[in-house]
């Protein structure tokens, strides 16, 4: 990712000098100053481009005459009044896309006295969130990139802006979670399998979060045979992983507990999946990276509140040791499970993973993350993640969150006909229904695990953890979805 800087003045070393224009061309201070340097040019220019000032939209100039700067970029702010935090990440985001691989090594963006419907020291700090996030690549395998399509943007400079640094300190701890999330992510399976997934968080101690690892016996002993039972295909052993953060000051205070789905690889096991885009499923454990990320937020920004992740880490594989569809598993809390489909893993893992943290943590509140269901993308492909929850005040907050970081969610039904649709004639219950409402009954299955009196939400991210094209915060590959939310959730709600 990319370094944003706020020092006082312009730095004359080669750069692209960016501009800001609101809509019916007011040019903000800096390019009406630009505009009069280039006798008038500038104005001409963005007609002949066609610019109205949209948010986002960008004119680029090369070296015009009687410039200090190897470019000049104008990129639109929208109307003062809808120009709010989100605005601000998008412009970031949409200049980290224009220069990241341009040639250009430095850019500078001056906001002196441009009219926005925030501080503009929030402003800046979110236009540098945007174009820290939207920064981001995962180039570690690719040995023949050519030059002209490496990356080459370091850092951004704002300008005109004075007390930023403490907002953008805050912002730039997030940033670092979603870069954590991004990278577990993006690495292949061979690479992130459930000893290394532990291992990469072992760093996660220096910012006081504590860790605490559970390996197969220990597991064993506490009854966790779902969990376990998906695990036993794999030569890899099963981890599941504590991170405590707790920045109340008080040891007693009751944390939120959020439980992240960490399948390393998904073939489906013995009830295999098809071959073509099987390698997507590299990715399953984007619910347990997306609770890490928001680990490593809420503690590098010293959040004051309670918050544990737990993530169940498995690697779902078939081999003469994998379970078959028809086995019966016992859960921690002696519910039993005809596994029916051994593709249906995730809320195998869960259901262990959430009774563990129950009787561990005692929490007020438990949120899950999983890539759980196929069907969740049927449902509402990749603009919302699916929400279940048996609170309706805890469903309000994780959507207000949604909306406010942008990464939505859209809450989804449970009920007593969905979940007596998963009843099973020889155990407790089986691990999968029909093929309609696939989520919902998977959801069902996860809410038979959930104590008495907690509050429980589930937020199947099926379609939100990877992105096949850009967006306007992140390039193709792992979007990191679920950090920002959680921080913000925690944030909103927790924090005193
Ligand atoms: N990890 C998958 C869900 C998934 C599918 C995530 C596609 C992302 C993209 C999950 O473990 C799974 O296989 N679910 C099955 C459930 C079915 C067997 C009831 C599915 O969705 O097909
Ligand atoms: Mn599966
Ligand atoms: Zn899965």
């Amino acid at each position: 990712m990319i370094t944003i800087g706020f020092p006082d003045t312009i730095d004359a070393a080669p750069h692209t000098h960016i501009v800001v224009v609101g809509p019916e061309m007011a040019l903000s201070p800096a390019a009406a100053a630009a505009d009069a340097a280039l006798q008038g040019r500038l104005r001409d220019a963005l007609i002949t481009a066609r610019f109205e000032g949209d948010a986002g939209s960008i004119v680029e100039i090369i070296a015009p005459v009687g410039m200090e700067a190897t470019r000049l970029l104008v990129i639109g702010v929208g109307p003062a009044d809808k120009a709010g935090a989100s605005v601000f990440e998008k412009l970031g985001g949409a200049i980290a896309a224009r220069l990241l691989s341009s040639g250009e090594t430095r850019a500078s963006i001056d906001l002196a006295g441009i009219s926005v419907a925030l501080p503009l020291a929030g402003a800046a700090a979110h236009l540098g969130h945007g174009a820290m996030l939207r920064s981001y690549r995962f180039d570690k395998y690719r040995t023949t990139m050519k030059p002209k399509n490496k990356p080459t943007l370091e850092a951004i400079d704002i300008v005109g802006v004075p007390g930023a640094e403490a907002y953008h300190a805050q912002l730039s701890a997030i940033a670092g979670g979603v870069e954590r999330t991004r990278n577990l992510v993006s690495e292949p399976a061979n690479i992130i399998y459930p000893e290394s997934f532990v291992e990469s968080a072992q760093d996660l101690a220096d910012l006081g979060i504590e860790l605490t690892v559970l390996g197969e016996p220990e597991m064993q002993a506490l009854g966790m045979g779902a969990l376990l039972g998906v695990s036993q295909g794999s030569v890899r052993p099963a981890r599941l992983m504590a991170m405590r953060w707790n920045g109340t000051g008080n040891p007693d205070a009751k944390p939120v507990v959020l439980v992240g789905k960490g399948v390393t690889f998904d073939t489906g096991g013995i009830s295999i999946k098809p071959a073509a885009g099987m390698e997507d499923m590299k990715w399953d454990m984007g619910g347990a990276g997306a609770v890490t990320g928001a680990l490593h937020a809420l503690a590098a920004r010293k959040a004051k509140a309670h918050v544990i992740g737990v993530v169940g880490l498995v690697e779902n594989m078939p081999d003469g040791n994998a379970q078959r569809p028809g086995d019966v598993v016992k859960s921690m809390n002696g519910q039993t499970i005809e596994v029916i489909n051994t593709d249906a893993e995730g809320r195998l893992v869960l259901c262990d993973a959430i009774c563990w943290a129950q009787s561990q943590f005692n929490p007020e509140v438990v949120v899950d993350l999983a890539t759980l269901t196929g069907a969740i993308i049927v449902s509402l492909g990749h603009e919302y993640g699916g929400l279940f929850a048996n609170d309706d005040g805890l469903a309000g907050q994780l959507q207000a969150a949604g909306e406010s970081s942008g990464e939505k969610l859209w809450r989804m039904p449970l009920g007593d006909a969905y979940d007596s649709l998963i009843d099973s004639p020889i155990a407790d219950m089986k691990n999968v229904g029909s093929r309609n409402g696939g989520s919902i009954t998977a959801a069902q299955f996860i809410k038979r695990f959930i104590n008495p009196g907690v509050k429980w939400a589930h937020l199947d991210i099926a379609g939100m953890v990877w992105a096949d094209k850009a967006g306007t915060l992140f390039d193709k590959g792992a979007t990191g979805y679920g950090v920002r939310l959680l921080d913000r959730f925690i944030a909103d709600n927790f924090e005193a």
